[in-house]
C-alpha cells in the first residue's frame, strides 16, 4: 500500500479524470462562515458535528467555485443528503483522523456525471462487533485471508458507505450493508461492488468499479457513475445506465 499522501492530494489521485473537482483539508481549519441557512441547520448539532459540516461545506464551496457556481448555500434533505444544484452532482466525506481530522468533496457537473460516492475511514481494524453485520460469508473469509483482516474489513465498509453514497441521490432508495457484496482487487486499488437480493434491480446487468486508496492514516474509497453518453461513460471503469 502507498506510503501517506498530502492531504489535499487522495480524492485527485483516487478520480484522477478530468471534470470530477476535488477539495480536501483538516476539520479545523478556518474558513469563510456558513450562509444562514446553513447555519440554522446545525444550530443543535453537537462540537463534533459543526466542525464536520463546517469543513464540508467550505470543501464544497470551493469545488462548487471551481465549477463556477458561487452563492449557493449546500443544504440538506431529511435524509441528510445535501441538496447539490440541479447541474451538480457532489459527494462529502469526514472523518476524526489524526491530530487535525480529514475532509473531502468531490462535484462534478451532472451532464458529466450522474454519482460519486466518496467515503473516508481512519485505517483502523473495523471493530469485531460490526463485522456480521457489515461484511456477508464470502467478505469475511477475503478478510481473514489478508494480511491485516480489520483494516481489510474496514475498507469493505468504506465501500459500502461509497456506494450507498452514489446511488442513494440517483435512486432514493435505503440500501444496507447486505443489498451490496464487495470484491476488492487490491492490485490494481479497485473494488467490484455487486447488488444482491432485491437491490440487484439496481444494476440487472453487472457491477460497479470504485476505487480505494490505503495510506498509512486513512483508507477513501470512491465511486463514480458516469452520466449516459459522457466522455467518462467510455473508459469502462462504472456501469453507463442505471436503473433504479
Ligand atoms: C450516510 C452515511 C453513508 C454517511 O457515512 P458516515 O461514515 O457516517 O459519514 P461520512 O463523513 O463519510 O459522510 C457524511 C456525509 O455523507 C453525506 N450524506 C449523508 N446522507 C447521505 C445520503 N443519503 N446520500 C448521499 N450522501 C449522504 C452528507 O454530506 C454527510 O455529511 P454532512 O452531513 O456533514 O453534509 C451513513 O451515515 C449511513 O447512513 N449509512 C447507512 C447506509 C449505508 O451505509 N449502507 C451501506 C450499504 S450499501
Amino acid at each position: 500500500m502507498p506510503a501517506s499522501r498530502a492531504l489535499a492530494a487522495r480524492l485527485a489521485a483516487l478520480f484522477g479524470q478530468s471534470g470530477i473537482v476535488t477539495h480536501e483539508t483538516s476539520l479545523g481549519e478556518a474558513g469563510e462562515p456558513l450562509y444562514d441557512e446553513e447555519a440554522a441547520l446545525v444550530a443543535n448539532f453537537s462540537e463534533k458535528r459543526r466542525r464536520e459540516f463546517v469543513a464540508g461545506r467550505r470543501c464544497a464551496r470551493r469545488a462548487l467555485a471551481d465549477l463556477g457556481i458561487t452563492d449557493f448555500p449546500l443544504l440538506a434533505g431529511p435524509d441528510r443528503a445535501p441538496l447539490w444544484p440541479g447541474a451538480v452532482v457532489g459527494s462529502i466525506t469526514h472523518t476524526e483522523v489524526g491530530a487535525g481530522g480529514y475532509c473531502g468533496v468531490a462535484v462534478a457537473h451532472r451532464r458529466l456525471v450522474a454519482g460519486l460516492g466518496v467515503d473516508a475511514e481512519p485505517r483502523q481494524p473495523l471493530s469485531p462487533e460490526l463485522w456480521p453485520r457489515v461484511l456477508d460469508a464470502e467478505e469475511g473469509r477475503a478478510a481473514l485471508a489478508a494480511a491485516e483482516p480489520g483494516v481489510w474489513a474496514r475498507l469493505i465498509f468504506s465501500a459500502k458507505e461509497a456506494v450507498y453514497k452514489a446511488i442513494y441521490p440517483l435512486c432514493r432508495r435505503f440500501l444496507d450493508f447486505p443489498d451490496v457484496h464487495i470484491q476488492v482487487l487490491p492490485r490494481y486499488g479497485h473494488f467490484l461492488a455487486e447488488f444482491v437480493g432485491a437491490a440487484r434491480s439496481i444494476a440487472p446487468a453487472g457491477s460497479l468499479v470504485g476505487r480505494f486508496l490505503a495510506d498509512d492514516e486513512l483508507l477513501i474509497a470512491t465511486v463514480l457513475l458516469p452520466a449516459s453518453g459522457s466522455p467518462l461513460a467510455q473508459e469502462g471503469l462504472s456501469l453507463h445506465h442505471v436503473p433504479c
